[in-house]
């Protein structure tokens, strides 16, 4: 994609030779290696270290992070493509790692000082710790600034409070924390840290027990005396809100990128079903009930994709994408849920049973509709911007 004279945005839909090669990884890995055990992780509730080994050995840990850190050094597009992917075959596994490149990673790599970078990146990017987000609280969800978290200056910064919905928060590793100096204050009273969910005071209360993407930890914890040492601070004292909206910009993209893989999915398994499955002596596929609930579902993700791939370009080019990355979060959810409905109404019966996965697409995807932030938060951010 690149700018044209009068500022219209001219779309180039070649991938760059690394670009396809990360995706052709990305695609083998989830084939290979993930595809078959895609059941197992949701029934167990775990994805097996093996895993997390390969997918670091491969880079998917630091897929943006500059090499000097450990990362891979790739473009946020070679990140997205392999997200799609690797959701395509686990959405749980998806989700692990757009959490911890786009929320943990990018918040020390974009908001870090050279010495949190050295420090922390290269354990993040091998996977020896596992990054995670701690913004939202019992009684702070989609209203952010109204968090209850408290931070006290003292010698270090003294944290007090809870956090809920923590993905990847049961790994211990390191947490992106938000916390409020002065609560009256609202997004100006709030800062951010990073965390060794190690450290003394940190309790896990537990991982919930889900309807879907239940192969990761969704964390809830009390902060009790925790002290983060002055050094942690990432920005400036007051910039938290600033960095996790900024911070989940980015995220949001990445869940486009993780529905998109889960409606490509869904698609793909009602497309071959539909060609098998034999009623009233042919295939149902031959049905224009069938053929149209396959076209709607082909023409939405492909619509996905092209907002999904156009808020990338932005973020890459430094431009603001602030509306783009909301409508592309909400218009691949919706589309994610959308077709693995349609998905499983063509399957009937069997769709309803475990053996067809079709019922884990559809537990899956409904909560890309509500994890970093709702589609109604998305429809205020994108109308807020038109009335501005
Ligand atoms: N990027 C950069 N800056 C932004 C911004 C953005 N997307 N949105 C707002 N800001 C700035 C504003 O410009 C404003 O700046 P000034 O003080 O300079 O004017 C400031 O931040 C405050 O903005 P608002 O007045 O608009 O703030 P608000 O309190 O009305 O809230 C909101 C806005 C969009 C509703 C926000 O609270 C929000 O996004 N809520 C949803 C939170 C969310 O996504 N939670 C998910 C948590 S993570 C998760 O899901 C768990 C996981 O592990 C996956």
């Amino acid at each position: 994609m690149f700018l044209g004279e009068k500022g219209v945005i001219f779309m180039n839909f070649d991938f760059s030779q690394e670009e396809r090669m990360v995706m052709e990884t990305a695609r083998e890995f989830a084939v290979n290696e993930l595809k078959p055990i895609a059941s197992e992780i949701d029934r167990n509730h775990k994805i097996p270290e093996d895993v997390i080994k390969k997918l670091s050995k491969l880079g998917f840990f630091g897929v943006y992070v500059p090499e000097e850190y450990g990362g891979a050094g790739l473009s946020f597009l070679s990140y997205v493509l392999a997200v799609e992917e690797i959701s395509k075959a686990c959405a749980s596994t998806g989700v692990m790692l757009s959490v911890h490149n786009s929320l943990a990673c990018s918040a020390i790599y974009k908001f870090g000082t050279d010495e949190q970078r050295k420090k922390f990146l290269p354990i993040l990017t091998s996977a020896e710790k596992i990054g995670c987000f701690m913004l939202t609280e019992p009684e702070a969800g989609s209203d952010v600034a109204s968090l209850f978290t408290t931070v006290e200056k003292k010698d270090d910064y003294v944290i007090n409070g809870n956090k809920i919905f923590v993905t990847n928060g049961g790994f211990l590793g390191y947490g992106i924390l938000f916390a409020t100096h002065d609560k009256s204050q609202r997004h100006k009273g709030i800062s951010a840290f990073i965390l060794d969910l190690k450290s003394e005071g940190v309790r896990l209360l537990r991982n919930e027990d889900k309807m879907g993407i239940r192969g990761t930890y969704t964390s809830a914890f009390a902060l009790e005396d925790v002290h983060i040492p002055k050094e942690n601070l990432l920005g400036q004292e007051g910039d938290g809100f600033k960095i996790a909206m900024d911070l989940l910009d980015g995220g949001r993209v990445s869940i486009a990128a993780q529905s998109i893989g889960l409606a490509q999915a869904a698609f793909e398994k009602a497309l071959e079903y539909a060609a098998q499955r034999k009623q009233f002596s042919k295939p149902i596929s031959s049905f224009q009930a069938i053929q149209f609930k396959l076209a709607n579902m082909s023409m939405r993700i492909e619509a996905s994709r092209l907002l999904t791939y156009k808020s990338t370009w932005l973020k890459q080019n430094h431009k603001n994408f602030v509306v783009e990355s909301s409508m592309a979060k909400t218009y691949a959810s919706e589309t994610a849920v959308y077709a693995a409905k349609e998905a499983l109404q063509i399957f009937g019966g069997y769709g309803y049973i475990t053996d067809y996965e079709i019922e884990r697409i559809y537990r899956d995807a409904k909560i890309t509709e509500i994890y970093e932030g709702t589609n109604e938060i998305q429809r205020i951010v994108i109308s807020k911007m038109m009335f501005k």
